[in-house]
Formats: C-alpha cells, sequence, structure tokens
C-alpha cells in the first residue's frame, strides 16, 4: 500500500488533498497520511457511520474535492463486517474530479466475495494471502495501467510497466494458486457437467458467489439462531454492535459484547470453550482509531469462514449463552 499510495502521491504534480476513512486498516489510512505529509498536502480523514458500521457514499464525497489527488476507501471493514460500494464510490468521486486516483484494500473482504477492479474502476487494489486460505510472507496487488507506467522503484532494464523487484519466490504463487484452484472447484460443483464451458476466471466467480452466499446464511443463523438455540440478537446480555437488517452489506464478521465482562476476559472464557476470536480495544494501536470512528469502547470479533457449518454456529451461539449467563 506504501508504495503504491507513494508512487501516486509523488508521480503527480497536481492536486493540494487526499482522503481515506478513520475505519481503514492502519496499512491503508497511514499510507495515505504518510505520503499527504511527505508532499505537503492536506491529509482527509471521513469517520465511519456508528449505526450501520460503514462509510456512506455521502459523508464521502463531503471530503472529496477537485483538489483530491486520491481516495482510498476499503473493501469492506475486518472490524464492522461492512462491505463498502466501491464501485458507486468510485464512480461518485470521479464525478467530481475525473482524474483522482482510486485505492481501494481489499485485504477482508477477498475471502468472502469477489474483487472486480476493472468493473470497480479503480487504481489500486490489495489482498494478503493469509487472510485468504493461504500463506505469510507475501501481498498481491493490482495497479492500473496508468499507475503502473508511473516512475516507480524499479530496474532501468526492465519495462515502464514492470513492479516485480528481485527473485520471485515460487512456493508463494504456488500456494495462491492452490487457493484459487480451490474456489474454482467450489464454483465446479455447483456448475456440474456445464463446468467445461467456463473459463477458470469464471470458475472462481462462481466459486466465490457461493462462498459469499453460504456466509450470508451462517451470518444469519448466527444473528438469528434457530427453534432450538437463541441467535446473538436474543441471548439477554449479548450485544451486537453497528448490526443492521441487511446482510447484503456485511461479511461473516461479527462485532459484539457481552455485558458485564471485559472484552479481554471474554476472548479467554471463549478460548477455554475451544473459540478463538480476538478482542478489539482502544488500548491497541491497530484498533483505537477504528473502534472509536465505530463509537464502541471496544468489541469482540467473531470471524468464521465459508468452511463453518451450521454446526459450528449453533456451537458457539450456545458456548455463547453459557457465558452469558456466567456459566
Ligand atoms: C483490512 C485489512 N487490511 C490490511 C491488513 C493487512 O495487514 P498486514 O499489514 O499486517 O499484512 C489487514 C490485516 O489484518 C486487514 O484486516
Amino acid at each position: 500500500m506504501f508504495h503504491a499510495v507513494g508512487t501516486i502521491m509523488e508521480g503527480v504534480n497536481w492536486g493540494k488533498n487526499a482522503v481515506t476513512s478513520a475505519l481503514e486498516h492502519p496499512s491503508a489510512h497511514d499510507a495515505v497520511e504518510y505520503y499527504c505529509k511527505k508532499t505537503g498536502r492536506e491529509f482527509r480523514e471521513v469517520p465511519a457511520n456508528k449505526v450501520t458500521g460503514g462509510l456512506d457514499p455521502d459523508e464521502i464525497m463531503k471530503y472529496v474535492d477537485k483538489d483530491t489527488v486520491l481516495l482510498s476507501i476499503m473493501a469492506a471493514s475486518n472490524i464492522s463486517g461492512n462491505i463498502m460500494d466501491i464501485k458507486e464510490i468510485a464512480r461518485r468521486a470521479k464525478e467530481i474530479n475525473p482524474d483522482i486516483y482510486i485505492v481501494s484494500d481489499a485485504v477482508q473482504h477477498a475471502p468472502h466475495a469477489v474483487i472486480d477492479v476493472e468493473d470497480w474502476d479503480v487504481d489500486v487494489c490489495n489482498f494478503a494471502p493469509y487472510k485468504f486460505f493461504g500463506v505469510r510472507g507475501c501481498g498481491y496487488a493490482y495497479v492500473s495501467d496508468r499507475v503502473a507506467v508511473m516512475p516507480h522503484i524499479k530496474l532501468t532494464c526492465k519495462d515502464d510497466n514492470v513492479w516485480a523487484l528481485g527473485t520471485p519466490a515460487p512456493a508463494n504463487f504456488a500456494a495462491m494458486m492452490a487457493v484459487i484452484d480451490y474456489v474454482c472447484s467450489i464454483g465446479k460443483h455447483f456448475l456440474g457437467d456445464s463446468a467445461q464451458k467456463y473459463n477458470k476466471r469464471e470458475l472462481f466467480v462462481e466459486g466465490m458467489n457461493h462462498i459469499h452466499l453460504q456466509e450470508r446464511a451462517l451470518l444469519y443463523r448466527m444473528l438469528e439462531g434457530t427453534d432450538k438455540v437463541p441467535g446473538l440478537r436474543h441471548i439477554p446480555g449479548v450485544q451486537v454492535y453497528v448490526d443492521m437488517e441487511d446482510l447484503t452489506y456485511k461479511d461473516l464478521i461479527v462485532a459484539m459484547g457481552i455485558e458485564g465482562i471485559e472484552y479481554a476476559e471474554c476472548a479467554r472464557r471463549y478460548l477455554e470453550h475451544g473459540v478463538t476470536l480476538f478482542e478489539r480495544v482502544k488500548s491497541s494501536p491497530y484498533s483505537k482509531r477504528i473502534v472509536e470512528t465505530l463509537g464502541l469502547e471496544g468489541a469482540l470479533r467473531v470471524s468464521p469462514l465459508h468452511c463453518h457449518g451450521t454446526d459450528d454456529i449453533d456451537k458457539f451461539l450456545k458456548i455463547t449463552k453459557d457465558i452469558a449467563e456466567g456459566k
């Protein structure tokens, strides 16, 4: 993110400000802040919607003007789970300034839904295999054609649009290809005999769309429960933060709390029951700005995946009820 944002901010000779949101992960937020300071531009930060947990296009546009060089908005929040309408945000920002560069951190969203950089019309997008069923130690980023050829750190002998440096580590690419093949296998499963008519990209999209639907069903079950076990919305003492009815704008992530139990203590009690989740609290510099813009003191972040089943969700709900009842 620093490399891509820096290339844009140092490469263009116009513009007086850059915009990001208070909901961003530090890797995206601080890249914009750093290069604003370095290039003498105003740094602008859009607050989150405290009710929905998302970023409203109307609010974002109040911060964008014809002097905005770059707008960096995450595709989905790693704390509230909200999915941002990047396509609409990019479209509206370009109405204000057709030359603006759009950056989107898709690290959180990539394992949950299709990322389509061409459809969204963004200049920079990134994801991290370690959040996408893959390995640590590498990250992937897309840059648009116009960003690819901007002056950037590269070997003189390489073409203008080459960003790779050094000797590649094949294992990292092999690991990511295995992830892609896995998602395609889900697509193939649902397409059945007709799967051979589709190319890899189409199979991947089909697979991701099914992952997304499976996760939405799990999210609904986690919030509403079943006849046998109440959902998070219905367990006394449990609070779902920045909850919203329309789950089409949420990835499978819930920010929650249990009355009378500190977040860290809560996470410890879940661990005793074999459930790993993390507290996101103000005392952590990674989380402070994010929980504050959401109007929270902190949150427990619950983030299952499509490969969890309904049994896992029911088990989690039973454990939550026991913890809330002090058992
Ligand atoms: C939204 C988001 N962006 C980016 C990252 C990448 O973090 P790192 O810089 O540690 O790879 C994370 C990791 O938690 C994230 O959730």
